[in-house]
């Protein structure tokens, strides 16, 4: 899920520490999900391998579900990619999968959420991945990006609340298409779509049997999970690796460093950064997203989600700061580091701390996190190896009336889809989801990690990364992760069966 992957957002976990006055919290932007770094060769790839994996449709969607002004009858349209290979087809109420889409270019999810491909022949599942509104090619106004994201008016729209009743409405429309109105629909998303996934069985059982939910921090709302606990998590993967008290202690060393006449140059050459223009803050934000993404996709087998990466790359990072090679030079350590997540195709000439592109086009989500997204992770405690900080709500109240002038609605979330006392509040409501953990992902602390009934199962995986179990198969994959997905398979045919006996059952009444 994500922060705009860029380095800017981290920055608020900083300055509390370094600086006293919370200049840069009214500044800084929101963190997004996951991030943006992505080589330009993997974007011809995916480009090259999206034509195989599904075909691209629009739907004319709804501009405003939840009022009769005018305005709201406005439409725009609708991306979503459907692959029927698989599927049994209409006659016999074959399933259909769908990926509901998250923050960004639903390609790139589509990429990289091999689970329904590789799952969809089993069930002779028709598969669909739906765009989330405001990103890539579903933008309302017209389809024109810069007018969507003028400002709040046309930015008003852009919601989860929104984003769930377009899936309802485009499934429910391509049914009556396909005379599938039987089939059953089990929902699948990761990190904010695994979010929505969650959230879309429990306010629409009409529409989906059930769903699974892969790193879903759905409690990582308000007061319910740590400010601490995302940054402690990051912590415990380093210090699994024994390399944490290096990267604990350079902070301080670079701080010191960038205050010094000829610091700034001397960082400069260290890190190989292209410009001369930036600040030990800067600095500090690029190593820490290197840190983050890196726990965040700590994944068994190579990988190219955020950034073209080895298996188990925190063990990588790890072994590049504890190489003798490096002795006591510590930005040496760091810049080996970094090299594991910014350069591990090794195509990089030289780093911008700076660079703020977004080629998944997860812009949007700062205003998701200006409004409703308040998902408070930034702080850090003397366990954590970041220096010590604050989560600072006030912080994100000026970012967000400075940029948008809007207020955040810290409390609508839980209002809406619940969240406090879950365990209690489900246990004898709501039914058919699996909530997938990997405890090294930072997310999973603010996620479902214990069983709350018979159908609402917590599935957790020690090693696991971000949303692993939905990648596509390697033949390097772990036992721990074959079962995984075993599990699921399994939860979910439970699902499918015991709706075609409901269903057989209402056809002989
Ligand atoms: C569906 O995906 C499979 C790969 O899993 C691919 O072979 C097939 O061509 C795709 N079908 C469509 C219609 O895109
Ligand atoms: C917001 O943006 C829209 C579309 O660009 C524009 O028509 C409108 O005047 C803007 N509203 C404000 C308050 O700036
Ligand atoms: C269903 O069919 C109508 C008429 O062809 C079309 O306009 C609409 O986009 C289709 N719905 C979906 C979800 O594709
Ligand atoms: C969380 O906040 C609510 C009100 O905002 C308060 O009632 C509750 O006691 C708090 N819970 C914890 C664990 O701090
Ligand atoms: C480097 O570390 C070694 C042992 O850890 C120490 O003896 C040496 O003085 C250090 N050198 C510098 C320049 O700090
Ligand atoms: C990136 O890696 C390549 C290959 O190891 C190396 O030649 C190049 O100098 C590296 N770029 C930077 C900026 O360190
Ligand atoms: C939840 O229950 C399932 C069995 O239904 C079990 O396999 C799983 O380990 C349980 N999850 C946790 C976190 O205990």
């Amino acid at each position: 899920m994500a922060e705009s992957g860029s380095p800017f957002l981290f920055w608020f976990s900083f300055f509390c520490l370094l600086h006293s006055l919370p200049v840069y919290y009214s500044i800084s932007p929101p963190p997004r999900f996951p991030s943006s770094l992505i080589s330009p060769e993997e974007k011809v790839s995916l480009a090259a391998r999206q034509n195989q994996l599904y075909r691209t449709k629009y739907f004319t969607q709804i501009l405003d579900h939840f009022n009769y002004y005018p305005k709201s009858y406005d439409t725009f349209q609708q991306r979503y990619l459907i692959n029927d290979t698989f599927w049994g087809g209409a006659k016999s109420n074959a399933p259909i999968f769908v990926y509901t889409g998250n923050e960004g270019i639903i390609e790139w999810f589509a990429q990289n959420t091999g689970f329904l491909y590789e799952t969809a022949p089993h069930f002779k599942a028709l598969i669909i991945f739906i765009e989330h509104r405001f990103y890539g090619k579903s933008i309302p106004f017209g389809g024109k990006k810069d007018v969507a994201y003028s400002n709040a008016t046309t930015l008003g729209y852009l919601s989860s609340t929104q984003a769930l009743a377009d899936y309802a409405s485009l499934i429910i429309d391509l049914k009556k298409n396909l005379t599938a109105t039987d089939s059953p629909v089990v929902v699948f998303g990761g990190s904010y779509g695994g979010m929505l996934a969650a959230w879309f069985r429990l306010k629409y059982p009409h529409v989906t049997i059930g769903a699974l939910a892969s790193s879903s921090p759905i409690l990582n709302f308000e007061n319910i999970t740590s400010p601490y606990s995302f940054n402690n998590i990051v912590t415990k993967d380093f210090r699994s690796e024994s390399c944490y008290k290096v990267i604990k202690g350079s902070w301080q060393q670079i701080e010191e460093t960038a205050n010094q006449p000829g610091g700034i140059e001397l960082l400069r050459k260290s890190f190989r950064i292209c410009k001369n223009h930036f600040t030990g803050y800067d600095l500090e934000g690029w190593l820490e997203t290197a840190y983050i993404y890196t726990a965040m996709t700590d994944y068994p087998t190579p990988s190219n989600f955020l950034s073209p990466m080895p298996a188990y790359p925190v063990k990588q990072m790890c072994k590049a700061i504890d190489d003798p090679a490096t002795g006591n030079d510590t930005f040496a350590k760091l810049f080996g580091a970094a090299t594991v997540y910014y350069n591990y195709t090794g195509t990089a000439t030289c780093f911008d701390p700076n660079d703020n592109s977004d080629p998944h086009d997860l812009g949007g989500w700062q205003w998701q996190a200006c409004t409703e997204m308040i998902m408070p992770t930034s702080g850090n405690n003397e366990e954590s190896m970041f220096p010590p900080s604050e989560w600072r709500y006030q912080g994100r109240v000026s970012y967000c009336e400075g940029a948008y002038g809007v207020e955040p609605r810290p409390n609508w979330i839980t209002t809406e889809f619940g969240g406090h006392d879950i365990k209690r509040v489900l246990r004898r409501y709501g039914s058919n989801i699996i909530f997938f953990n990997g405890l090294r992902d930072p997310w999973s602390g603010g996620g479902v990690l214990s069983n709350i009934s018979e159908s609402i199962v917590a599935i957790v995986a020690k090693e696991g990364a971000h949303h692993v179990d939905l990648r596509f198969k390697t033949s390097e994959d772990p036992e721990w992760l074959k079962d995984v997905r075993k599990q699921e398979i399994g939860i979910i045919a439970k699902w499918i069966s015991e709706y075609y006996h409901d269903l057989a059952l209402d056809l002989l009444s």
